[in-house]
């Protein structure tokens, strides 16, 4: 294993000369303006960076990049700045220096006939959505962040969310990738090639890489057609097993209509219709569980409605659904989905919440969060669970939010604990510690234990071949040492 020498401080000659690169609007050296880079959204990391980088374009991003090498200076990259485990945030030495590509925004080209987009990293993914909607396609990928998430970091962190259980993960979507290296020499990735068998795919490489490789400039997405026809309801159900039934029910009439399949919990919906203004809960009761499920088809005349009120009949007829709701309209079925999407802010307003962003099989969920309910319950008394997230993908969201009233301080001093907790019981069942935020600089204590060996060793050749200098993102991904 190469053992890095420290990052260097950015010396003021490295500074002017970048200036005269990027120009005024390229770069931020004033303390006000830098603040608002070194923060994560959760308030769990408060860096410090020497300055913020802002470039135009590739050309002058890989100009940067090489003066901040050739000086041995730190480069963290930072979209919008949505990482739920601080992946963007520099660390306090104040020695690093902040690459945003917000200013690179630009949708290229849609091709209606390849079904791509050629899309550049600081456009937020709700811009590239709409521009693909407004070309007749549709960019299948969805989190509850895709207003301020951006491509870079959206394909940097793999990001997952609620349309996997139909069109995968980030990485599923990306045909090709253009991106700056850490010694400022360029990767021309962006070949929109559905067979393209020529050698290690690269571009996967960069794709959850957490920004640990390198720059992602811009990408070549797949896009699909527009859905003809959209449903969606929320229905109560008795716990996450009576989900899996639903789950099981819809995939049985047909899996190709199944476009999201998301879990709520009674505790986690309370939460949302308490503190986040204009939501309410569309049913006549609070339930112990939710699901919201979504159907979409491309096909003409699909008969969806029918088939979803079909399924839940079925499902009423032997209990599995107690109540639910269908979206009569597209304001409804945004109201829907705003009581989903809500949950993380919810949470954020409660106090401190430790999130277990975790993946098991399909078929263990209910036994996920049955067993972990209860040892969380038993490791901090009054702690409060608020499972949710994509249980379509195994992906549950444990996510916990502190005793009302306790010191938040004192609460997030147990995280590890909390995290370690939950982590055994996943691991019992043949899960992982990270289902889709990935491992930032609040997990990589995970990593030994969880890829060490041969796994975590090559993942270490493959960061020492790239980035010899340990340059990028350091304290993210790797543990620092072992
Ligand atoms: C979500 O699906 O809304 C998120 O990944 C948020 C979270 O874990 O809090
Ligand atoms: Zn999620």
């Amino acid at each position: 294993m190469t053992v890095t020498p420290p990052s260097a401080s950015p010396t003021a000659d490295l500074l002017a000369r970048l200036a005269r690169l990027l120009g005024p609007s390229g770069i931020l050296t004033a303390e006000p303006d830098i603040a608002p880079y070194c923060t994560d959204w959760r308030s769990l990391y408060h860096g410090r960076a020497a300055a913020i980088l802002r470039p135009a374009g590739t050309a002058e991003l890989a100009e940067a990049v090489a003066l901040c090498a050739g000086a041995g200076v730190a480069m963290v990259p930072q979209g919008g700045n949505t990482s739920m485990v601080g992946g963007a945030t520099p660390d306090d030495s104040g020695r690093a220096i902040v690459v945003c590509l917000s200013r690179m925004n630009r949708v290229r080209r849609i091709d209606p006939l390849d079904h791509t987009m050629e899309v550049e990293a600081g456009v937020t993914l709700k811009a590239a959505q709409d521009a693909a909607r407004e070309a007749g396609l549709m960019l299948p990928l969805s989190i509850s962040s895709e207003g301020s998430a951006q491509i870079g970091g959206v394909l940097a962190t793999n990001a997952g969310g609620n349309n996997t259980v139909r069109y995968g993960n980030a990485r599923e979507l990306v045909l090709g990738l253009e991106v700056v290296l850490p010694d400022g020499g360029v990767f021309h990735g962006l070949r929109r090639l559905r067979k393209d068998n020529t050698g290690y795919a690269l571009r996967q490489l960069f794709v959850g890489s957490e920004g640990t490789l390198g720059f992602i400039t811009s990408a070549i997405l797949q896009l699909q057609p527009q859905p003809r026809a959209v449903e969606a309801a929320l229905c109560a159900v008795a716990d996450a097993g009576a989900a899996l039934a639903l789950f099981a029910a819809f995939r049985d009439h047909d899996p190709a209509l199944i476009q999201a399949f998301e879990y709520m919990s009674g505790a986690g919906m309370d939460l949302v219709t308490r503190l986040v203004p204009g939501t309410s809960l569309p049913l006549a009761e609070p339930a112990p569980a939710y699901v919201l499920v979504e159907l979409a088809t491309p096909r003409r005349d699909a008969g969806l409605r029918a088939a979803l009120e079909d399924v839940l009949a079925g499902m009423f007829e032997t209990g599995t659904v107690s109540d639910a709701v269908i979206a009569e309209s597209e304001g409804q079925r945004l109201a829907l989905w705003k009581l989903r999407e809500e949950h993380a802010e919810a949470q954020r307003r409660a106090g401190a919440s430790v999130k277990n962003d975790v993946s098991v099989p399909v078929s263990r969920v209910p036994e996920l969060i049955a067993r972990a309910t209860a040892a969380c319950a038993a490791l901090v008394p009054g702690i409060r669970p608020a499972p949710f997230g994509h249980i379509g993908d195994g992906n549950i969201h444990f996510n916990l939010v502190q005793p009302e009233g306790m010191d938040p301080a004192a609460f997030l001093a147990q995280d590890h604990r909390i995290m370690d907790t939950v982590a055994a019981i996943v691991r019992d069942l043949d899960g992982s510690f990270s289902a889709e935020h990935g491992v930032g600089r609040l997990k990589p204590y995970m990593m030994p234990d969880w890829r060490g060996g041969a796994e975590l060793a090559t993942m270490r050749r493959i960061k020492d071949a790239i980035d010899p200098l340990g340059l990028m993102n350091p304290g993210t991904l790797f543990p620092s040492a072992g």
